[in-house]
């Protein structure tokens, strides 16, 4: 049997409009080592209550090194700028201070998308493809990652550009599809269009679609009509996590090879 590597581990959380989830994660392969620790987002998801389900996530994981989180809002050095779909109470907070405080460990925070951007490029669909790859995930909003040969530009959010008069992902997220009893079809009308006016502006040599409803891929990305080549993405709902334990490795001075 060929030896293997021995395992760099890390931990991700990721902080969702949904759930909280948390796992230990294969730093080579980007896999989760652990099963996922996941609780339901408090409502309203304030920063108080928010923090003690994160320590509630790393408890359960009995984990006690350094800790990655993703949060869904624009993160600038460790501070939420902006907050679409969390609670407003965050914007200004220092999250990566606070919960260093709170969970006594090292801890970075960056954007859910970023983290799921890095983690796709390292291990995932975007995986040894040079130049340009932008990452956008479909779920509750838009997130968006633009990588330049695997370096990360943090915070595009390129889900809130302008579509038809419109915010972007008011018309093209996962919950828009949903709530508003669209088919595939015509949903994928609306995804076309919103990336073809990020095409306007991008000239991207891969697009990654990620978020909950890339599982349901096969139904929607044939139907896109957009000149970018289009991958869906390969750790689906673990992106975030994988990514985030990644960049919190790396900032304790980690650096974790792919196989
Ligand atoms: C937020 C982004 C976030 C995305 C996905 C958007 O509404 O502005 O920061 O990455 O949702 O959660």
């Amino acid at each position: 049997m060929a030896a293997r590597k021995p395992t760099v581990e890390g931990f991700g959380i990721d902080i969702g409009g949904s759930g909280i989830k948390g796992a230990l994660v294969d730093l080579q392969s980007g896999e989760l080592l652990s099963d996922r620790f996941r609780i339901d987002t408090p409502k309203p998801s304030t920063p108080e209550r928010v923090l003690d389900v994160v320590a509630q996530v790393v408890a359960q994981a009995g984990h006690k090194g350094e800790v990655g989180i993703t949060f869904p809002a624009v993160i600038q050095h460790g501070i939420a700028r902006t907050a679409a779909n969390i609670d407003q109470a965050w914007i200004g907070v220092d999250i990566a201070a606070v919960m260093r405080e709170r969970l006594g460990v090292p801890v970075t925070v960056l954007n859910d998308a970023d983290a799921a951007g890095v983690a796709e490029v390292r291990y995932g669909a975007g995986f040894g493809v040079p130049g340009t790859v932008l990452m956008l995930t479909f779920g509750t909003g838009i997130g968006s990652a633009l990588l330049v040969d695997g370096v990360l530009v943090p915070n595009t959010e390129l889900g809130h550009i302008e579509v038809d008069g419109k915010d972007g992902e008011k018309r093209a997220s996962g919950s828009a599809r949903e709530t508003k009893g669209l088919s595939f079809e015509e949903w994928a009308g609306r995804v076309s269009r919103y990336l073809q006016v990020l095409e306007q502006g991008l000239w991207p040599d891969l697009i990654i679609v990620g978020g909950g409803v890339s599982k349901k891929a096969d139904r929607w990305v044939p139907l896109l009509q957009n000149r970018t080549p289009i991958k869906v993405a390969r750790l689906l709902n673990n992106a975030g996590i994988a990514g985030a334990a990644l960049a919190a490795h790396e900032a304790a001075g980690g650096s974790a090879t792919h196989p």
